[in-house]
Parts: structure tokens; sequence; C-alpha cells
């Protein structure tokens, strides 16, 4: 747990001292930021999170060992792995961003709700689950700060799978004696769905069809993994994936791919400090959504193999977007977004197409000078001159990531708090933006927030 220590500062006795003060979580710690500096370098980004929520949980899906590399070592996944070890799997960190997963041992088909309430995609395990003991008892999971999740389209998926599903006691309990192929329309394009019904399918007797299926790269990564895991998975990353179904699945070595959140994160930190950023480690196919829409406003986008560099030399022009599924403008990336048309000259217009009350960060920006008017689910962006630095709180995962970003650009300092959310999808965050050049610390006690202030004058 070295690195760990390093990393916050503090030591940890164990594995599980570790976990439980990941699991707690960090509110009493904030990011103060002194804007100004333009970012300017290179930085590396990570293993997608998203990809590996679904992909850890697939790897108990075979009782032999799998090796899974590029994990991200955030809270999100390392709650995951806490969920995967209270039912028996046994999983060994050979480094911080490789495990070693062996299922061969569970003993317990129950996830308990404290594991749904801090990471909602515990639910990966019920189809990981069902796909491969045929039974599985997860606790329901609720809304959250972006709105109301359903996941009518899982159940529907399993239960066109042949599995019975029904919700006592706030746990959805899904169990049959043989899951059956089946051909499955997907009313919404709904990622969590169709990773889900993808991995109950995959030992299921015949074939499974999922139509209106998302695209997402993670999608694609899944069936990655789960075809190097011997399951027969074809169209993953076009609108109809077919999965014909094996006996069993083998143990496998797999590299997760890199995160398009987080690469797009700080393309928009380049645009919104007129800085000059390369983002390595990338797959530039994965971001073109994201570089269209930068170049719109006015930045350069240069593209190689695995980077991306972003340079914001003239002032920023405005847009119009709309978040839609994957290759459309990820919904990930709208407050991002949000926050960089509000400094850009003219009017923008943002809609929000996939939640619903994803823009509550807007009040906190407010705060910050910005102008914006929300009315149900389009932003109105009258760009201002400036940010001006304020005390303001991470409503969400990418909402305070955003409202970093905000802060890295604004006068003078601010102070973000519940970075708890943050760190559930950003590894290393503030260390990732000082090697940028950004004046941003991690922030626990008055004192430190008196030495920060000393250091950036
Ligand atoms: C995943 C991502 C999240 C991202 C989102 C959309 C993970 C862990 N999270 O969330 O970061 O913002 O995709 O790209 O990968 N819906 C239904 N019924 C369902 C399922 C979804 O109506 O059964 C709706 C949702 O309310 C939403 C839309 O479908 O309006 C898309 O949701 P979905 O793609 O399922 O998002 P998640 O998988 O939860």
């Amino acid at each position: 747990m070295d690195f760990t220590a390093q990393k916050i500062g503090r030591v940890f006795f164990d594995y599980s001292d570790y976990i439980s003060f990941i699991i707690q979580g960090t509110t009493m710690e904030q990011y103060a930021i002194k804007g100004g500096n333009p970012l300017v370098g290179e930085v590396e980004i990570g293993g997608a999170k998203n990809a590996a929520l679904a992909i850890l949980a697939a790897a108990i899906m075979t009782d032999e060992t799998v090796v899974i590399e590029n994990v991200p070592d955030v809270r999100d996944t390392n709650v995951l792995m806490q969920a995967m070890e209270s039912i028996g799997v046994i999983i060994q960190r050979i480094d911080r961003h490789t495990v070693k997963i062996n299922a061969s041992q569970i003993n317990d088909l129950i996830i308990e709700d404290d594991y749904i309430k801090k990471i909602r995609a515990s639910y990966y395990l019920l189809g990981a689950l069902l796909g491969k003991y045929r039974k599985a008892e997860v606790a329901l999971p609720g809304g959250c700060n972006i709105g109301l999740r359903p996941i009518d389209q899982h159940i529907k998926g399993f239960r066109a799978l042949g599995a019975d599903v029904r919700i006592e006691h706030g746990l959805i309990i899904t169990e049959t004696k043989q899951l059956r192929g089946n051909h499955i329309y997907m009313d919404v394009v709904s990622v969590g769905a169709t990773m889900n019904v993808m991995m109950a399918a995959v030992m299921a007797d015949g074939q499974t069809v999922i139509e209106n299926a998302a695209k997402e790269p993670h999608v694609v990564d899944l069936a990655n993994f789960l075809n190097s895991m011997g399951a027969n998975i074809k169209g993953a990353g076009t609108d109809v994936v077919k999965i014909r179904g094996v006996a069993k699945l083998h143990g496998t070595e797999y590299g997760i791919i890199p995160d398009q959140i987080e690469a797009g994160t700080f393309m928009f930190a380049a645009a919104v400090t007129k800085g000059d950023v390369t983002v390595k480690n990338v797959i530039p196919k994965h971001l073109e959504s994201i570089s269209a829409k930068l170049l719109e406003i006015g930045c350069e986008v240069e593209e190689s193999d695995d980077a991306v560099r972003v340079v914001a030399s003239k002032p920023l022009g405005h847009t119009h977007v709309k978040t839609l599924p994957y290759p459309g403008f990820p919904t990930d990336m709208q407050p991002q977004i949000t926050v960089t048309l509000g400094l850009s000259a003219g009017t923008s217009i943002v809609t929000e197409s996939i939640f619903e009350n994803r823009f509550k960060y807007v009040d906190e920006l407010t705060r910050m000078g910005a102008n914006i008017k929300v009315e149900g689910n389009t932003a109105i962006i009258d760009g201002v001159g400036k940010y001006t630095g304020a005390s303001i709180t991470a409503p969400d995962l990418r909402a305070g990531a955003a409202l970093v970003i905000a802060g890295l650009s604004a006068d003078g300092i601010t102070t973000i708090d519940d970075i708890k959310y943050i760190e559930r999808g950003y590894e290393d965050f503030h260390l990732k933006l000082q090697g940028l050049g950004a004046q941003i610390d991690r922030i626990a006690t008055d004192r430190e927030m008196q030495k920060f202030k000393l250091k950036v004058g």
C-alpha cells in the first residue's frame, strides 16, 4: 500500500484499513485551487472506469484465474472489488493497476445494500452471477444526483432469457434453471442494460440478439474481454449484438481501454485555461465528438496514434451541443463543455438528452460568475469574460471535475467540497493537474489551507 500512503499522505495498517478508508469516503478533504495558470505539458490517461466496472464483474464468470491490467485505482473500482471479495472472490493486486482475480471459491450470491449504495455499478454482478450461477440477489439501486436511473431494460433482458426476476425487501432476486437465448429489443439505448444482458447471455443456450444496443467503447471492451475468455460475441460497437452461448469461460489476461472521459476532461481543461496539453495513452477515435467541439470553438486539435494535443491560443467561440449515446457527444462530458462555453464569446446552448437532472452544478458555477439559464434539459449560456474563485461543492463525479476546471481558470482561490465524488472516477486528479502546472492541492485542515495560500501567494 506504499503508493496510497504516498498519494494521500496517510499510512494504512493493512488492505482492509485502506478499503474502509476508501469506502467511508473522504468528506473532510477539499481541493484548493488558485486559478490563472495555463495548463501546459503532457498527461497520461488511465484505464476506463466504466469499462473496468463491467470487466471486473465479468471476471467472476470463470473458475480460472483472470488477470486484468490498466484498472484505474479509483473509489468505484475499489468498492466493486470489495463487493466481490464479500462473496468469496479472491483478488490480488499485482501492482497499482493490475489485479489477479479468482472466483472459484464464491460462497454467496447476495450483494448487500452497502455496496450498491456506494456504487450503482455493483449491479453488473447481477448479470455476471446470473450468467454463471443462474441466480443472483443484488440490492436495488436508487436514483442519484443526476436523476432517476431505472433498470427496467436490464430486467426485461434477464426475463427474455428465461430468468425469473422479482424485487423483495429492496433486493432484485433473479434465478432460473436454464437461460435460453432470445431476441431482445432495448426500448432505450442503455450502456448498463446492454452490458448486463450481454453477461447473462454469454453462457445461455443458443443465440441472443440485442437490438438497439449501446455502442460505447466500453461495451466493445467488455465484449472483447468476454471473447478472450472464450465467449462468442459479435457486433459489439453496432446497434445489434449477437451472442452465441458457450458452455463455459476460461481464464485470460486482458488490458482495459483508456478512459475517454478522463481524456476529454483534460482536453477541456486545456481549452478553458488557454493551455497546450497533450493527453497520452488514448484512442483518438473515441474522442472524436469531443475533438470536433473543441475545433468548433477555435482550439487546435492534433491527433497522433495514441495521443491528442489541444492548444487554445485564440479566444474561444460559442457552439451548440446535445448529449447523445455514442458516437454522439457524451453526457459524461456535458458539465465540462458547459464550463468551457461559459467563458466563450457569444451564446451557446447545451441540451442534455440522456439524464433529466444533470445541470445541478450550474448553481455552483453561477457563484463563480457564470451567466447560464437552465430551462428543463437545456442550458442557455451567455459567455462571460472570466470566472472568479468561490467556495463550492461538487454535486457528482463529472460536474465536480468540471468545477475544478472552472477553478483552474478563475481569478483567485476556489475551494471545492465533497471531492469524494470526483475521486470515484479520477485517479490522482490533482497530481496530474499539478504536473501540467496547475496550482491545486488536496487539503484537509485549516492549517493546510493557510499553507496553500502562502504557497500560491
Ligand atoms: C453509464 C455510465 C454513465 C454514463 C451513462 C450514459 C457506467 C458505470 N456509467 O450509466 O457514466 O453517464 O452510461 O452514457 O458505465 N435507462 C432506462 N432503463 C434502463 C436503463 C437505462 O430507462 O433499464 C435510461 C436512463 O435513465 C438514461 C438512459 O437510459 O436516461 C441511459 O442510461 P444508461 O446508458 O443505462 O446509463 P448507465 O449504464 O446507468
